[in-house]
């Protein structure tokens, strides 16, 4: 089985997508699947990649994908599985046929619906959720106005829009601060808590609406909830079969304000990654109940990580990621392992999800 994996990608999470193709790379069961690797520049080049975990790794910086100034081309007729490879001087040469796209991508341009619409508009089977449930996850309000709908805790919250924000500053102050601090400013599209401030004097607000608003057009100013931070993975049932739901993973925050981005990725004592989390029987079950609920209620395929707090009574969904980060110490495959499922056979699973 060819498997066409794409990482990379324009969004902020560039470096994490890389990271999470180094994992793949090294794991992926090479007696089944042949990989052809698709780097996407920061610029949106689709590049053909080296069939090197090495070059990927997670260290101290984050990896790039280098523009080495080949092309990849996806076919130009819907149906056809033929890629294309267009070399720096020009010429053209087959790539074959792929049987199925990866894309591993995080954030904007990827984990957002616009890649999965491109192979959704050329009939190319890929991995993962399709285009509505990757672009309404992408969006934090989005996530949460159809998350409540569907009876699903969420924390209370005030959306912003860049234009509003300007000209009605008052009224919207007035309903931040019936939030009560701290709050959290997020921009509604990204990922990896970039652009992301905890805010817990009303006179760092401006800034941190400022910072949010670089990221995205539409901002988000959210209750703090106090509790644990906790997190299921998930995967499609199979054949028509239940949506699985692993057991739960816990973030242990010490000596950052919250688990933003250097706490995930660059700070390795800043966040603790606890798996199992210690939860009773029936909180678990709840926890579970609740995420396969949520994936539902988004119209989820393939995978996802639901992303909790829990008060010690209720769970309130923090967000829903349609590509979760996938080395192999990210909370999914850990959650899976601990379930049962080793990160090769997750790999497999997920590839077997894409194809069916
Ligand atoms: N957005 C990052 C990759 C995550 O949710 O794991
Ligand atoms: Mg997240």
């Amino acid at each position: 089985i060819r498997v066409a994996l794409l990482f990379g990608g324009r969004s902020s999470e560039h470096g994490i997508s890389c990271a999470t193709a180094a994992g793949v790379l090294s794991a992926i069961d090479r007696s089944r699947f042949e990989v052809v690797p698709i780097g996407i520049t920061r610029d949106g080049a689709w590049t053909l990649q080296p069939d090197d975990p090495e070059l990927f790794a997670l260290r101290a910086e984050l990896p790039e994908v280098a523009d080495n100034g080949t092309r990849v081309r996806l076919p130009e007729v819907a149906s056809s599985r033929a890629l294309t490879l267009v070399s720096a001087d020009g010429a053209e040469s087959s790539l074959g046929d792929v049987d199925v796209f990866f894309p591993i991508l995080h954030g904007r341009f990827g984990e957002d619906g616009t890649v999965q619409g491109q192979f959704e508009l050329l009939e190319l089977p890929y991995v993962g959720n399709g285009l509505l449930a990757s672009a309404l996850a992408m969006d934090k309000h989005m996530t949460k106005t159809v998350l409540e709908g569907a009876g699903i805790d969420v924390a209370p919250w005030v959306l912003l829009t860049s234009g509003r924000w300007e000209a009605q500053r008052e009224l919207f102050e007035r309903r931040i601060r019936a939030l009560s601090l701290p709050v959290f400013v997020k921009p509604s599209r990204a990922g990896s808590s970039v652009g992301v401030t905890k805010v817990s004097d009303w006179v760092d607000l401006d800034a941190a609406v400022e910072l949010a608003f670089a990221e995205d057009r539409t901002v988000l100013v959210e209750a703090a909830i106090v509790g644990r931070e906790v997190e299921c993975a998930v995967l499609e049932g199979r054949d028509g079969g239940a949506t699985r739901v692993s057991v739960a993973g816990e973030i242990v925050v010490t000596g950052r304000e919250f688990y933003d981005f250097e706490a995930k990725y660059l700070d390795p004592d800043a966040a603790q990654l606890i798996c199992p989390a210690a939860l009773q029987e029936g909180e678990l079950h709840e926890m579970q109940r609740i995420a396969a609920q949520a994936f539902e209620a988004i119209g989820g395929a393939g995978l996802a990580r639901v992303d909790f707090f829990f008060d010690g009574a209720r769970f309130v969904v923090n967000e829903i990621n349609t590509m979760p980060g996938f080395t192999p110490i990210s909370m999914f495959p850990s959650c899976w392992q601990a379930s049962g499922m080793s990160y090769p056979e997750l790999i497999t699973e997920l590839i077997e999800l894409g194809l069916a």
